[in-house]
């Protein structure tokens, strides 16, 4: 519909300058979808606002408008309601002329962006040594959404794993293995992830609590910050473990991303701290240097220091940040990164922005946007955990979700009389399971929080991802009935509309290119699924109003391709959010 909308926006201009003389060229029409499908597609709005301008009523103004409008290729005549808005109505012939163009077009009608640009998006980032929780399962599914859509647009997309695989943690983590399971700093089969965790735990609980484990987990970091042989070959083992751990959890998700993580900035941190110092914005506070910040400041009101490097001399998670901006900008080419992390982290994006931005290197044409998401709840509406308070391991939320997909399925299939192979019931409960996470994470509105339930993400009615896999599959329920091979519906098939439901159906899917147009440049994904959701429910009505096989010719053949259209719009669409569709259920 965006050439639609182009279209109609030009003419209007056109309409306003043959009607008022050329200085009428820069207003502006405002035209916008119609608030309700009684008045047909489009309105124009402008004339209210002209009546001062004008010296004259803005319904007079409406008349001489449309006296002058030349839309009649695309519209029905214009016609005038209220103080002065001009209702616009689409012809059945420009829908169905538009629709016949994206049936034959793989892109189904969204063009690639005119600038591509060179795109980052930083996310998923878990934490080495630490178990990856639900806010990295967010910061996942959301990543991967946008840079799916991003990409599909058009863009090189460089999706980046900024895993925190260089903190405190790790002096910590060596000095307790080196007393307690040396073996595991040898050999990266020794241990396995859930063992590192535990470990983990009881060396942040002996550093919180034993001065001497303190002082030597201290020393343990300069060492390896340092290049210590032992230490660093430690380390890589512990990488190692976690990176396998991560890995298996993103081919579970279909998650394909590109690990470059802080310790990748670690020889360029000096450098940071140099640069900001020659262009004189480093300051020393309290044997710490720090750059001070506008619009930041403590308890007392006195401005807040960002610290770049602390008196021990270690730099912080914002100096590797620092780092990582002026690397993508300059050595990456970076015009656009997004930085797809939880809403807590806010601040920190908007102190390291600013001093990047102080330092020049952030150019004036590229774009550095922290992209945030909320907190993932429990039913009880608290921080989402397990029954005896534990953070919610990753691996086990999925297998649970795959597991009460599968209960579905076969209560179904028992309920239907059906026989099934294991290998169908295996697929189908893990791409549904996989897939209704994904989707009700997507489903929401990322800023907000979002309360985790497996009944509400499984069920088939609603805004689920069973909802519009049902969609689908109805779809290629009718193509085995009828033993139609979809593609070859061929370039002669033409669309008839008739029923006020296929004209509801027809415009629905003309609204792709707009919806995709709209998340590639807001970020929201949510707006994608309202859009399949609402899809899925408009062929529904669509599917219970009009017979399909049965039809007589040339309503047959017009409405599988409706049916075609609505499916490969789905799959598209779904494919966006990194969900799979199924043949059948
Ligand atoms: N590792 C961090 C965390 O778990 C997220 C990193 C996000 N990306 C970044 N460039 N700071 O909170």
């Amino acid at each position: 519909m965006l050439a639609a909308i182009a279209t109609l926006r030009i003419r209007c201009q056109q309409a306003l300058v043959a009607a008022f003389g050329p200085e009428l060229a820069d207003a502006d029409p405002v035209l916008v979808p119609a608030s309700n499908p009684k008045f047909g597609d489009f309105q124009a709005n402008g004339a209210m606002g002209l009546a001062k301008r004008l010296k004259n009523k803005p319904r007079a103004i409406a008349e001489q408008i449309v006296a002058h409008l030349q839309v009649d290729d695309l519209c029905e005549p214009p016609e005038i309601a209220g103080p002065g808005f001009i209702n616009l109505r689409l012809k059945a012939d420009y829908i169905q002329q538009q629709l016949q163009g994206i049936h034959g077009s793989d892109r189904l009608g969204v063009e690639m962006a005119k600038q591509p640009q060179q795109v980052i998006v930083d996310f998923s980032s878990p934490n080495i040594a630490k178990e990856m929780h639900v806010g990295h399962l967010r910061s996942t599914i959301i990543g991967d959404s946008i840079a799916r859509v991003l990409e599909f647009m058009g863009h090189d997309v460089l999706r980046l794993n900024h895993v925190g695989d260089w903190g405190t943690q790790f002096g910590m983590l060596i000095t307790h293995l080196q007393t307690v399971c040396p073996e595991a700093l040898a050999d990266a089969e020794a241990v396995d992830i859930g063992d590192l965790v535990t470990f983990y735990k009881q060396a942040k609980q002996r550093f919180d609590e034993d001065e001497d484990f303190k002082g030597r987990s201290r020393d343990a970091v300069v060492a390896l910050q340092s290049g210590d042989e032992t230490a660093r070959k430690a380390w890589q083992i512990l990488c190692e473990q976690s990176r396998r751990a991560f890995q298996a959890i993103y081919d579970r998700l279909d998650i394909d991303l590109q690990e470059r993580g802080e310790s990748f900035y670690n020889p360029l941190l000096a450098d940071v701290a140099q640069d900001l110092k020659d262009q004189g914005l480093l300051v020393e506070d309290q044997g710490a240097q720090c750059v001070f910040l506008d619009g930041f400041t403590n308890k007392d009101g006195d401005p807040q220091p960002l610290i770049i490097q602390k008196s021990n001399g270690g730099f912080n998670y914002a100096t590797t940040d620092l780092a990582a901006i002026r690397y993508r900008t300059q050595q990456d080419g970076a015009e656009r990164v997004l930085y797809v992390v939880d809403a807590g982290q806010a601040n920190h994006f908007a102190q390291v922005f600013q001093v990047a931005a102080k330092a020049g290197w952030i150019p004036d044409q590229s774009e550095f946007t922290h992209v945030p998401f909320g907190v993932v709840q429990g039913e009880d509406g608290k921080k989402f955990k397990t029954r005896s308070g534990e953070t919610v391991r990753l691996k086990d939320l999925l297998d649970e979700a795959v597991k009460r997909s599968r209960a579905d399925l076969e209560a179904r299939i028992a309920a239907e009389d059906r026989q099934e192979t294991e290998d169908f019931i295996q697929q189908v409960a893990e791409t549904v399971g996989i897939g209704s996470v994904k989707y009700a994470d997507l489903s929401q509105n990322r800023t907000s929080n979002y309360i985790f339930s497996y009944d509400k993400m499984l069920a088939l009615q609603g805004n689920t991802a069973p909802y519009l896999l049902y969609a689908y599959v109805r779809v290629q329920g009718i193509s085995r009935k009828g033993g139609i091979d979809f593609t070859a519906l061929g370039k002669n098939a033409a669309i008839h509309l008739a029923d006020e439901s296929e004209f509801t159906l027809a415009k629905h899917l003309l609204q792709l290119d707009e919806v995709l147009a709209e998340v590639a440049k807001d970020l929201y994904p949510n707006r994608l699924c309202q859009y399949l959701f609402e899809l899925s429910q408009v062929f529904n009505q669509f599917y219970d109003r009009c017979s399909v096989l049965q039809a007589a010719e040339p309503e047959r053949t017009s409405r599988l391709m409706l049916c075609d259209l609505t499916a490969r719009t789905l799959k598209l669409g779904l494919s966006l959010l990194g969900i799979r569709v199924l043949e059948r259920l």
